[in-house]
């Protein structure tokens, strides 16, 4: 159990060992977790795995109102807006990293599309949006004002990539994001990213750029318990979350 913030705490790494499994170690393990004087008077969010999505509504969580579909493969870029050469993006539309003097502003937009909190000066964010290291992250700007972003988390001792959060006002804006991503990633890197369904331009986005769904197994439903904000959720702008906590902190 981790506590995110005054409100918010995530339940994750729920694991017994196979020889152990089916004798109540799991539900005894998550009572406890769930009673800790800490988690009281917080809502708790986590990422179930669809066979356990029926176990947790017996304890009272309940499923978010969006489904997430897993997508994979290798980014082709194809069905993504072209750049004509010589021209700028259309409508004035430019491409940029996510520097310094744009995280206020990309936290803002962050904020605006999904409630969550984080702020430009905060060290998780800045690691989390800035660090070469593991990030590539890049945001979609028209004149002073955001309109997207995304960031992509290179995962250490993993083969693959995750797009994280990928946020846009349009299809469009998704579109040029995705693409100068493809355009950027080193050839043949993978990339996975879970997408909401409710937002159905993402899926068709993902598909006609060579990432396709991954099987039911490796999906992941997000549930709460105690929490009600997902109205404030413009799940439409939604095109890719890395993890429940993306879009409720
Ligand atoms: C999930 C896990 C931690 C449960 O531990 P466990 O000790 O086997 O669980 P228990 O015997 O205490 O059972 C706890 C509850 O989970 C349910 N459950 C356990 N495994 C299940 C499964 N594979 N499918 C559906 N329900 C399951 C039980 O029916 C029980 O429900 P109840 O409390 O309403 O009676 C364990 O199966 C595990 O390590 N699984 C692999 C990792 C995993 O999937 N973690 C959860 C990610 S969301």
């Amino acid at each position: 159990m981790y506590i995110v913030d005054q409100e918010t705490a995530t339940l994750g790494l729920y694991i017994v060992r196979p020889a152990s499994r089916g004798q109540g170690v799991g539900r005894s393990l998550f009572q406890c977790a769930m009673s800790q004087p800490c988690v009281r008077g917080r809502s708790v969010v986590l990422h179930s795995a669809p066979s356990l999505v029926s176990t947790y509504a017996r304890y009272g969580f309940a499923t978010a109102d969006l489904t997430f579909r897993g997508a994979q493969g290798l980014l082709s870029g194809t069905g993504c807006a072209k750049r004509k050469p010589g021209h700028g993006k259309p409508g004035g539309l430019r491409v940029e990293r996510i520097r310094d003097s744009l995280q206020e502003q990309v936290a803002a937009y962050r904020l605006s599309v999904s409630g969550a909190r984080c702020s430009g000066s905060d060290d998780f964010w800045r690691e989390w949006t800035c660090d070469p290291e593991h990030s590539i992250s890049r945001c979609a700007v028209r004149g002073s004002r955001v309109l997207g972003y995304l960031v992509i988390r290179k995962r250490p001792g993993h083969s693959y990539f995750y797009l994280s959060s990928f946020y846009a006002d349009s299809l469009r804006v998704a579109e040029l994001l995705l693409g100068e991503v493809a355009r950027i990633l080193p050839r043949g890197v993978a990339l996975k990213c879970y997408v909401p369904s409710s937002n159905p331009a993402a899926g068709s986005l993902f598909t006609r750029n060579g990432l396709n769904r991954t099987d039911d197994a490796d999906y992941a439903q997000p549930m709460y318990k105690g929490y009600d904000k997902f109205s404030n959720v413009q799940w439409d702008k939604v095109y890719a979350i890395t993890n429940f906590t993306n879009v409720v902190v």
